[in-house]
């Protein structure tokens, strides 16, 4: 890994010894003593306690195999052929070319996941986590896209000792390489190409979230930076047809995008703004900046110059929106969502030089940035983005020449 990489700041206690560590300290006894195991099973109060802990450890163990299991499926496009069209299994050993002693392995687990269903006359239809890989494209092409994830990381202790040795720093041209944002050679387009298709198929479900919590109606024009294809400032020209629009990205991305926004008949509500937020300003002119899943690709360094210029291409009183998935906040420790911090943490690791920040933490670079009144919205799927707003204050700075102290 060529560039030095930045620590999460973590909230830690400052004094040697508090009462919490002395109970941790004696959790960990208890938990670890011979007999507990047995004594927990024994007595209904705490059975179902020891069970779910169990059944948690054996899960992480076995997340390997759920997920070769999940990218079979899609492999073999089970979800989108039973759609409403139960097949047995010869029917299906048919259809794949897999003998029906070793498909049925695949389907039997498949079934123990949730993502098959047993129907009747022994055929197999989709389960409750079937449907919406059915529905969904982008869920589809995700997980063929994590198989490169999990490939770098087939060798743990290799990958934490060179992470951008593998498919995923190869996959993502500038998130490690301070080089590749410069006009790519014609090879290298197909680069920003095939990123660029993955994260419009992908960024249905951050839209809906946006759209679904945020009121468009005080805003005028909306620049939205790193703005890939342009799937989420259609899905917004649709939304509030009042707004008009600036794109900013990557020279060989907006050339992608260009095409998209005629034949959505988009060409006069939009103006793209080709350049990198790394050597160039952000146009001015937008009342609203968007940075959706932007920031946690880059070092803090960068973020910190992204959110400074995004501040200076703000009128007073504009806004700026930040929606990308957040490591779970302390007040929500324990909640069943942070599993997915453990995801993310490694996959912006085999990227780049990003990482995964708080909604605490980016509140921070916010404010360091002069946006004020930053806050958290509420929105019902934190899984797939959670959402901050910071505004230009209205304001004189206090150290302008013509504020009054
Ligand atoms: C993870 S993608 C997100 C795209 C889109 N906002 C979404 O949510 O699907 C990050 C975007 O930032 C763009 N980007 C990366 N580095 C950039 C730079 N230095 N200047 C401008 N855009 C950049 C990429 O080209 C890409 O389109």
């Amino acid at each position: 890994m060529s560039q030095p990489l930045d620590l999460a700041a973590i909230a830690t206690r400052k004094s040697a010894l508090t009462f919490r560590d002395a109970w941790q300290e004696r959790l960990e006894r208890w938990y670890a003593h011979p007999g507990l195991y047995r004594w927990s099973l024994r007595n209904p109060l705490t059975r179902w306690l020891t069970r779910r802990r169990t059944r948690k450890l054996f899960d992480l163990m076995a997340g390997f195999v759920h997920s070769q299991v999940l990218l079979a499926c899609v492999r073999l496009d089970l979800f989108r052929a039973l759609h409403h069209a139960p097949a047995s299994l010869d029917d299906l050993a048919r259809r794949t070319r897999i003998a029906p002693a070793v498909l049925q392995r695949l389907l039997l687990s498949a079934v123990a996941l949730g993502l098959l269903e047993h129907r009747s006359q022994a055929r197999y239809g989709l389960g409750p986590l079937g449907v919406p890989l059915a529905q969904h494209e982008g869920i589809a092409q995700m997980i063929e896209h994590n198989h490169l994830l999990y490939q770098d990381m087939k060798d743990p202790l290799q990958f934490l000792g060179n992470a951008w040795s593998g498919g995923m720093a190869e996959y993502w041209p500038y998130a490690h390489d301070q080089t590749a944002r410069q006009a790519p050679a014609a090879d290298e387009q197909a680069k920003f190409t095939r990123y660029s298709e993955l994260m419009a198929a992908s960024q249905g479900f951050v839209i809906q979230e946006i759209l679904s919590t945020y009121f468009f109606d005080e805003h005028r024009c909306v620049l939205d930076v790193g703005a890939g294809r342009g799937r989420f400032v259609g899905e917004l020209a649709a939304h509030a047809p009042h707004l008009t629009f600036k794109m900013f990205d990557l020279p060989p991305v907006l050339a992608l995008a260009r095409e998209g926004l005629q034949a959505k008949g988009l060409a006069d509500r939009v103006s793209l703004h080709p350049g990198s937020f790394i050597d160039d300003p952000l146009p001015e002119g937008a009342d609203l900046i968007t940075l959706v899943r932007v920031a946690h690709d880059h070092p803090d360094a960068v973020v910190r110059q992204i959110l400074k210029k995004a501040h200076a291409a703000l009128p007073a009183g504009g806004v700026l929106l930040l929606a990308e998935p957040m490591a779970q906040p302390e007040e929500e420790a324990g909640q069943p969502n942070a599993s997915a911090d453990a995801y993310f943490h490694f996959y912006l690791l085999a990227m780049g030089a990003g990482r995964l920040r708080t909604p605490q933490e980016l509140k921070a670079l916010m404010e360091e940035a002069g946006f004020t009144h930053v806050e958290r919205v509420p929105n019902p799927m934190p899984i797939h983005t959670r959402i901050l707003l910071g505004r230009k204050s209205k304001c004189l700075p206090s150290d302008s020449p013509n504020s009054v102290n």
